[in-house]
């Protein structure tokens, strides 16, 4: 998704906006550019494709400015290209805006300003803005710019420069992230926290429709209403260290490995004399009253949130529905007081599924999130939030997110069903041991990455994969599909495997990659009979499994653990195995195509 930097201080502005938005090319982008104040005159300079053809562009400007914004846009509106890049200027030239999120009612804005005689050079939304802005412009700026964003549906982040103002940068946000990090007498305005990890921890948080008036040495924020308001400044804990590869090829190489010690900062602080003991106020009365839990994510996240259903109905015993947040928000649910939603986002702006938690919130239930940045939207308007201590993740594929998300999981699981008395102390207790091991055995799976990456060598010239499972052990074949799909673009989908049989088996021919995940004990025959089924068709099986026998054609042994906690086991060989492929077929696969690390709008 696009990112937004912008700088007021003292050193040179078109430095800081170029490294910062270095750091935001995570998020995915194709295309990106700057706009600088210098000596009253704004100068933009924009490119599409990759950074390096921006800082090409930059490489002979000798512009010095200290103030300045500017963005990875990631397409939406209009084909990547110079013209459609940000930052945008008004029709005069005299303002600049850089814009994430999408205005819903731009075409019926542009119409209405095309009337008035503007003309748009670009295919964008954003551009309206800029023209509105001009539109309205007035002595005071704060004046234009409420104007402006009252005639603007849909979400926006902005950063405007105005030339007549040339020692301010105004910032506002709705429903679109943006933070504002303070450092002495400088000031660095992003949509992300690692854009500007390297220069500050401090940081402002932007409540929707705020603006926020920056100068080299002050700030000040105002409410839609024009009155002054006081904020106070958070510490992002993250270290700037845990935002770099640190030798690793890749950065999701790096957080795979980053999986033990993620699981571990997640968990020991929440154990308690070999109990769970997470900070969160639900009662043993207010759970004898809830009849149903929803939980609710995308991606990844939601295949975590699969696990939680099954294992809350395993465990707790209450009737529990996981769902996609994009669905959910359109299909009406059965929500009411009785309703408890449980919501899971790495980054915690996902628009759908905090489209999703409002709705829950309005029908009345209680929210609970599982969020892995502070202070995030999702995290703000829950009425409680469990952080997933996994630091940045970085990597477009999300991997020691899925896997803390699944820590928390087991975590508030066992400690509900010990409040609803569901489970006695002893049981919890013999739980608990089990997920203490589990950041030791994550790490043994580690250890043995070569023989992961040896079986990788088979298939990455593959264009089909099928991934099968049965229960939670389906969860995770839906999660290693995933992966996979997203950073080898190799077609993979992933089937219950008792499914099969009911049509997909007509798609099995000689050499068809079919990765089976089968830890569930009572499920082993089972599965046993859907793999011989398939290899008869002449599929080349790879088996994730903790059986000691030689199921498939390929087979790798998880450690042993409670059949409940096997997902956050078998996942890892899967990871591994996306990544080795995608990486043999030479991906850029920190940043895959057409993907955005943060879905920020619909
Ligand atoms: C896949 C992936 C996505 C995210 C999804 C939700 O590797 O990263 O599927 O899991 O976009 O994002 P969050 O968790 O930030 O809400």
């Amino acid at each position: 998704m696009c990112g937004i930097i912008g700088y007021i201080g003292k050193q040179n502005a078109p430095n800081i906006l170029l490294k910062g938005l270095s750091k935001l090319e995570y998020r995915g982008y194709d295309s990106s550019g700057i706009a600088i104040i210098s000596k009253n005159d704004i100068n933009i300079i924009k490119s599409k494709g990759k950074l390096i053809n921006l800082k090409e562009k930059l490489k002979n400007n000798k512009i010095n400015s200290k103030l300045g914004i500017g963005h990875t846009r990631w397409a939406t509106h209009g084909v990547p290209s110079d013209i459609n890049a940000h930052p945008h200027l008004s029709q005069n030239k005299q303002i600049a805006i850089v814009h994430n999120g999408i205005i819903e009612n731009y075409l019926s804005l542009k119409e209405e300003l095309e009337l008035k005689g503007y003309h748009f050079i670009s295919d964008t939304d954003s551009e309206i803005i800029a023209n509105m802005l001009e539109y309205y412009k007035e002595e005071n700026f704060l004046n234009t710019i409420n104007k402006t964003i009252s005639r603007l549906e849909g979400s926006y982040a902005l950063l405007i420069i105005n030339k007549d103002d040339p020692n301010k940068l105004f910032a506002i946000r709705n429903e679109s992230p943006l933070i504002i990090g303070i450092n002495n007498e400088e000031y660095f305005i992003a949509s992300d926290i690692p854009a500007i990890l390297e220069w500050t921890k401090n940081i402002y948080y932007l409540n929707n429709k705020e603006v926020a008036i920056l100068k080299v040495n002050s700030i000040n924020f105002f409410n839609n209403k024009k009155e002054a308001v006081i904020k106070k400044i958070s510490k992002i804990t993250w270290d700037y260290e845990v935002a770099k590869k640190n030798g690793y090829e890749h950065f999701m190489l790096k957080e795979i490995f980053e999986q033990p010690n993620a699981v571990k900062d997640t968990i020991k602080l929440r154990i308690k004399n070999g109990l769970p003991n997470l900070d969160i106020k639900l009662t043993e009365k207010y759970l004898n009253v809830i009849d149903k839990i929803y939980i609710v994510a995308c991606g990844t996240a939601y295949h975590a949130g699969l696990n939680a259903k099954n294992l809350i109905e395993n465990l707790i015993g209450i009737n529990a529905e996981a769902d996609i947040a994009s669905e959910f928000r359109y299909r009406n649910p059965l929500i009411n007081k009785k309703t408890l939603v449980i919501i899971l986002s790495q980054s915690g702006e996902t628009a759908d599924t905090l489209a999703a938690l409002r709705l829950a919130k309005e029908k009345g239930a209680k929210v609970i999130s599982i969020v892995n940045v502070v202070g995030s939207s999702i995290a703000r308007e829950s009425d409680e939030v469990i952080y997933t201590w996994a630091g940045p993740e970085i990597a477009v594929a999300s991997t020691k997110a899925f896997t803390t998300q699944l820590s928390v999981i087991y975590l508030l699981v066992i400690q509900l069903a010990l409040l609803t008395k569901k489970i006695a102390e002893k049981e919890a207790k013999s739980l608990i041991k089990e997920v203490k091991s589990i950041p030791k055995k994550i790490e043994s799976i580690l250890k043995e990455k070569s023989k992961i990456k040896e079986i990788a060598k088979f298939f990455y010239h593959d264009k089909d994969a099928y991934y099968i499972g049965r229960g939670r052990d389906y969860y995770i074949a839906m999660e290693g599909s995933l992966k996979l799909k997203e950073i080898s673009y190799i077609h993979a989908e992933a089937y219950a495997a008792g499914e099969l049989k009911h049509g997909t088996i007509a798609l099995i021919e000689d050499n068809t990659l079919v990765v089976a995940v089968c830890s569930i004990e009572k499920l082993l025959p089972k599965m046993i009979s859907n793999i011989k089924e398939i290899e008869a068709r002449g599929a080349k099986t790879l088996v994730i499994t903790n059986s000691k026998e030689k199921i498939g054609t390929y087979n790798f042994i998880i450690p042993e653990i409670n059949n409940y906690f096997t997902s956050i086991l078998t996942v890892i060989p899967l990871q591994l195995l996306a990544y080795y492929i995608a990486n043999y077929k030479k991906i850029d696969l920190d940043k895959p195509k057409n993907l955005a690390k943060s879905v920020t709008v619909e």
